[in-house]
């Protein structure tokens, strides 16, 4: 049973990105010094994008040792890879490409104009066959036992592209195509539950009054299906790191002390 989520509010949307971006580094190279590698899944959005920039201005940032950090994420728009949409192309922008990364360990899921011939579906396997391809007997499962794993929400609940009350939300394998989605672009490629569970530390950043109320609810026991932010746990620790704008409707119960 995984510890209840730690939360850390910070007055505005650019210091939970720097906070965040700082606790990122020492995440990692912990994990680098103590395993001699290290493995973090990005996620998408503006907040998540602005944690990358952050760390990429960071004059802690190459405290990491690039070569030895693996790098995957937590969703994906189905879209060609050339488009502005693709959270890998924010995340090359932001920071992989301003970095000496080992191009090797960085893992992008397939584009909609990439190697699956433009089947979501395909692309989604494909990524579900790398998971398990990097996956050692010490993970005991499909999954590397990621280091960090970073999600955001939107308004109604979803996290990575779950949305509430989807088939994504019940699926019970490691990726999922996903259509339809009520935040552009509507086809998307996601972990599922079971995959973002795996993670050891799963850290939720948000930012802005109109994620107050699903982060309340998230927070507050809601139901994973309806509210998939609240699936957000992970195996070792939850952290949600929030602006005082999203976290303004939280009991005190559950603000920090
Ligand atoms: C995506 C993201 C998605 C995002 C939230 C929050 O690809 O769109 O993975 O889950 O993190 O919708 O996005 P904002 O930070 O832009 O509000």
């Amino acid at each position: 049973m995984s510890p209840a989520p730690t939360v850390l509010v910070h007055s505005t949307a650019d210091l939970v990105a720097h906070a965040c971006a700082a606790r990122l580094v020492t995440r990692i190279v912990n994990s680098q010094a103590a395993r001699g590698t290290a493995s973090v899944v990005l996620t998408g959005g503006g907040i998540g994008t602005q944690v990358l920039a952050a760390l990429n201005s960071s004059p802690a940032r190459d405290a990491i040792d690039w070569r030895r950090l693996d790098v995957y994420w937590g969703d994906e728009r189905f879209v060609p890879a050339s488009d502005d949409e693709r959270n890998e192309r924010q995340a090359r922008e932001a920071l992989l490409d301003q970095v000496d990364i080992d191009p090797s360990r960085v893992h992008p899921m397939d584009a909609a104009d990439g190697p699956g011939g433009g089947d979501p579906e395909a692309a989604a396997q494909r990524y579900a066959d790398l998971l398990a391809s990097r996956s050692t007997p010490d993970d005991h499962g499909p999954v590397p036992r990621f280091d960090v794993l970073m999600l955001g929400l939107g308004p109604e609940g979803h996290t990575a592209s779950i949305f509430p009350d989807s088939p994504a939300a019940r699926d019970k394998g490691t990726v999922v195509a996903v259509h339809d989605c009520p935040k552009p672009p509507p086809t998307r490629i996601s972990l599922t539950f079971r995959s973002l569970q795996t993670a050891e530390d799963v850290w939720m950043i948000a930012s802005g009054e109109s994620k107050a109320e699903a982060v309340a609810r998230a927070l507050g026991g809601a139901d994973p299906v309806q509210v998939p932010a609240a699936g957000a746990v992970g195996r070792t620790r939850t952290l949600w790191m929030l602006d005082e704008a999203a976290a303004s409707q939280l009991p005190s119960s559950l603000r920090p002390r």
